[in-house]
């Protein structure tokens, strides 16, 4: 099945392999990826009147709002970005900065649509590409050139500039096939497709990757929908760099740049908006911090201003990319924060009413504790066990240890500052800062972690609570 087919329950499950309960937030999301689903189903005209129902998601400090948008980037196959509403507030920000969540969007639908595309034509890029290491394995016999030949390779150098090619680059059309290199080339590559060469060294020429980083870098520019590495592209001839790798590296080489022959950029950038358009996700964190009451710090963009740049996007505008003009009419926004100093209702109305669906995420108990320790695939537990076992440290937790540093947990985040799940972190940290810091230089073999030594390591911590407010 198509991952982005996948029906709200499998989204629930899958989410449920990293974030411990919000059962409620994971059902309200996984409803809204299916709705867009849905809606490509429909007939064109009702697809247009179906916007998205985007969502609020409001929640204490380290539950899990920031975590539940990271997994679900990797779940769903939809362009995802996130942004922090408070980063538009910064000092030297204009308001249609905020159009760049948009342009970041685009850009990520742009490398999926170009993952897609390329393996479409992969068997025949890598089909080209093993014609080319072939060549380069056994390459022709080189024409002396006579006095003939001298004369009209200067002067089809002398065309070949004109026509603004690199007169010294096809050297290839010189070579001449012999029988002997005919036969060598059908040995070769036999060889080749059995995979015996694959780790015999070449040396190929590719484009800079320096050169191409600078390319990419006129952020501005692209803030304007300019692409200027077109335009400076066309002019600086692209830099060759001479490197010597494996044949394997070298085929993946090959087969970008023939791949780069067989698809067309102007069908991926249009294919890229499309996908963004309709099934683009735009992750709204802090969005609390960004209402108008509360503290703000002069020379910082106004925050109300903020919410009115935002939101002409989310109600749907047109916004020019350097790929074309994107609608985000269609765009699913998912907004996100505590409101410990605000409420919803403190967000101008009209953005309030842009998000309707609200979901409460809660509190954690202790036994949720005891879960996020131990059971998603990166718990905390399995990372530290990892970490430790670099050193040849076996490391095992009991069930007793482990619940105890769970009630601690909560203990401390009701007693001093509510920090959620995060409050796991300090704890485990300064539970194992003996082992982190001693287990290298001693053969400590196996360690058990036992209520005891939980106890001795963090117990009078946590007894005193001045102490604990500030180690933990
Ligand atoms: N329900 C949960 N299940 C698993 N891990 C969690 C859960 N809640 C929080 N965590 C862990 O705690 C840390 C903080 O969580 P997260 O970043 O999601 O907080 P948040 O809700 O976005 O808080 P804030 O409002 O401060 O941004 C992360 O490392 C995350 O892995
Ligand atoms: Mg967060």
């Amino acid at each position: 099945m198509q991952p982005a087919e996948k029906t709200p329950k499998q989204i629930v499950t899958a989410l449920d392999e990293y974030v411990i309960g919000q059962h409620e937030a994971k059902r309200a999301i996984a409803v809204a990826l299916r709705n867009r689903y849905r809606r490509m189903q429909l007939a064109q005209d009702m697809q247009d009147e179906i916007t998205p129902k985007n969502m609020l998601m409001i929640g204490p400090t380290g539950v899990g709002k920031t975590e539940i948008a990271r997994r679900l980037a990797k779940i769903v196959v939809a362009p995802f970005v996130k942004v922090e509403a408070t980063k538009f507030t910064e000092v030297g920000y204009v308001g249609r900065d905020v159009e760049s969540m948009v342009r970041d969007l685009v850009d990520v639908a742009i490398e999926m649509e170009r993952k897609v595309q390329y393996k479409n034509v992969r068997a025949e890029a890598s089909r080209q590409a093993d014609k080319r290491l072939v060549k380069l394995l056994v390459p022709g016999v080189k024409k002396q050139p006579t006095q003939q030949n001298q004369m009209q390779g200067l002067m089809s150098a002398f065309t070949a500039m004109q026509n603004g090619q690199n007169p010294l680059q096809n050297t290839e059309e010189k070579e001449e096939v012999t029988d002997t290199v005919r036969d060598q080339r059908l040995s070769v590559k036999e060889q080749l497709d059995r995979g015996l060469l694959e780790n015999e060294e070449v040396t190929i020429e590719m484009a800079d990757p320096k050169q191409a980083v600078a390319m990419n870098n006129n952020n501005m520019m692209g803030q304007m929908g300019i692409d200027l590495s077109e335009t400076l592209g066309a002019l600086t001839p692209k830099r060759k760099i001479s490197r010597t790798v494996t044949v394997k590296e070298a085929r993946e080489v090959f087969i970008k740049e023939e791949s780069e022959k067989l698809v067309n950029e102007a069908d991926i950038y249009h294919a890229s908006i499309k996908r963004a358009e309709n099934t683009g996700i735009i992750f709204i964190d802090e969005i609390d911090k960004i209402t108008a009451n509360g503290q703000q710090n002069s020379g910082e963009v106004s925050r109300e201003g903020v919410q009115r740049d935002i939101l002409p996007i989310v109600e749907g505008s047109a916004i020019t990319t350097k790929y074309g003009t994107i609608n985000t009419d269609h765009i699913l926004f998912i907004a996100s924060g505590a409101f410990a100093d605000s409420k919803p209702s403190d967000l101008i109305a009209e953005l309030q009413g842009r998000f309707p669906i609200r979901v409460e995420l809660d509190d954690l108990s202790k036994e949720d504790f005891v879960r996020i320790l131990t059971e998603p695939n990166n718990a905390l537990i399995k990372q530290y066990m990892a970490m430790i076992a670099t050193d040849n440290i076996h490391t095992t937790f009991t069930k007793e240890a482990i619940e105890r540093i769970a009630e601690i947990a909560y203990n401390v985040n009701h007693e001093t500052e509510n920090i959620g799940a995060r409050r796991l972190h300090t704890i485990l940290e300064k539970l194992l800062e003996d082992i982190l810091y001693e287990g290298p230089d001693m053969e400590m073999g196996d360690i058990t972690i036992t209520e005891k030594y939980v106890n001795d390591k963090i117990g009078d911590i946590v007894a005193d609570k001045d102490l604990s407010r500030y180690i933990l």
